[in-house]
């Protein structure tokens, strides 16, 4: 049966944009939600353009009661009852409990080869280490942060000379291919890894 989506975000949703263009035809899910935490989010018009409900729980009115921020989102998602939640370029760091309550239904993109670079700034971290590839990956979302099951990475070269905004946007086109493969295996029910 087609899965319902929502589809979290903080800012452009470039890689949202990638999901919602991707769940046409035979893909076995739909987007059913986009909401951001930021009222300003750039990809809540993208989402609009293409028909998707979109909704907003602001984050800063809640200050630091997480409780309070995740009892709004809850109440906002299960209106449009999805069947997975996609987190893309969603800045906020949920709590145990959310996550607990979404566990297995609950995917993420993070801009590393996991579980090396875990958190923020992972393409300074790749660079200033010297590695020789960076990447991306979709993964479970568990309480542990950027740590649930890998289902699915994609890897890059680093360049001479790169930079962590040249490598990001590398990185970044990979994200645009990978997030939709994951997702459409996920929504079928195979948990099968991919690895571009
Ligand atoms: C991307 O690098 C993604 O990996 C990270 O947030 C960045 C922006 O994503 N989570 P998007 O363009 O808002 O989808």
């Amino acid at each position: 049966m087609t899965k319902r989506v929502a589809i979290l975000i903080s800012g452009g949703g470039s890689n949202m944009v990638r999901l919602v263009d991707s769940m046409t035809g035979d893909y076995p899910a739909r987007p059913c939600l986009v909401l951001a935490n930021d009222p300003g989010a750039g990809g809540l018009e993208k989402a609009a353009a293409r028909d998707v409900p979109t909704a907003v729980v602001d984050h800063r009115p809640f200050g630091a009661d997480r409780a309070g921020f995740e009892a709004e989102l809850t109440r906002v998602l299960a209106a449009h009852a999805p069947d997975i939640i996609c987190l893309a370029g969603f800045m906020r760091v949920l709590t145990p409990d959310f996550v607990t309550r979404w566990q297995g239904r609950m995917l993420n993109i993070h801009p590393s080869l996991l579980p090396k670079y875990p958190g923020l700034h992972t393409h300074a971290r790749a660079l200033e280490a010297g590695d020789a590839e960076a990447g991306c990956s979709v993964h479970e979302v568990t309480a542990e942060l950027d740590g649930g099951p890998i289902l699915g990475q994609a890897r890059v070269q680093v360049l001479p000379g790169d930079t962590a905004d040249s490598l990001a946007a590398r990185v970044l086109v990979q994200e645009h291919r990978l997030y939709p493969l994951v997702l459409r295996r996920f929504a079928a029910g195979d948990g099968g890894r991919i690895d571009l």
